[in-house]
């Protein structure tokens, strides 16, 4: 009888925390801790809340820093798609727990980080699929005015942004449209998966 409301228990637990992990940020959005903006975590950035109301949430931000530049926070150490990013090198350090440590190929030392911070609740959003689907469309019409819509898997999760950027000389996007389109492709990049 123990064993299986034990059992229960562990199934409801682990339940609620997949569906804790499974938000997303709709947009770009002011980090906060402690009352102060120290930073920001960009669109279509999986985060997990840990606690909610209807102005603000706790999220807890999981991903890969460099040791000798722990201001900006990215998806892995191959992917480099940007999660977030702060002010100055010593507020990135003290927000951040270091999980693990590794170096990579050409001996750059990594740190694995989570954090707690504060957003808006109007930033974040669990309906993943329309923001997806948002996205998709908005790559699309942006990005075949003037050619073939390219293949999002033409090129890799850290080529992107550079082609993105080289194309700002004939389209101008906003800032926000322009970092959806950005993570879009990152996400669905020849090496994303
Ligand atoms: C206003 C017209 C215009 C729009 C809109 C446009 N492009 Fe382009 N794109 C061009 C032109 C012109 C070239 C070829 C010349 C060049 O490379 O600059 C090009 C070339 C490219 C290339 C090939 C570059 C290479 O090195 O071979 C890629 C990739 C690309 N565009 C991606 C995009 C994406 C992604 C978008 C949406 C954000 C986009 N383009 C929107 C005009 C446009």
């Amino acid at each position: 009888m123990t064993y299986i409301s034990k059992i229960g228990l562990c199934l409801f637990l682990s339940g609620t925390l997949a569906i804790a992990s499974n938000s997303i940020l709709e947009k770009k959005s002011d980090l906060i801790q402690n009352g102060k903006t120290i930073g920001f975590v960009q669109i279509l950035t999986p985060v997990e809340i840990i606690k909610s109301n209807k102005e603000n949430s706790v999220i807890k931000i999981k991903g890969f820093r460099l040791e000798n530049y722990p201001q900006m926070i990215v998806r892995d150490i191959k992917r480099k798609e940007l999660y977030a990013e702060f002010k100055d090198e010593t507020i990135a350090n003290n927000s951040f727990k270091i999980l693990k440590t590794y170096e990579d190929e050409y001996g750059e030392v990594w740190h694995e980080v989570e954090g707690e911070f504060t957003v808006s609740t109007n930033t974040l959003t669990k309906d993943k699929d329309n923001l997806y689907l948002n996205a998709k469309k908005t790559y699309e019409r942006t990005c075949s005015m003037c050619h073939h819509l390219p293949l999002s898997t033409a090129y890799t999760v850290n080529q992107w942004p550079q082609q993105i950027e080289s194309m700002m000389e004939q389209v101008a996007l906003d800032d926000t449209t322009k970092n959806l389109i950005i993570k879009y492709l990152q996400q669905n990049a020849a090496d994303a998966k």
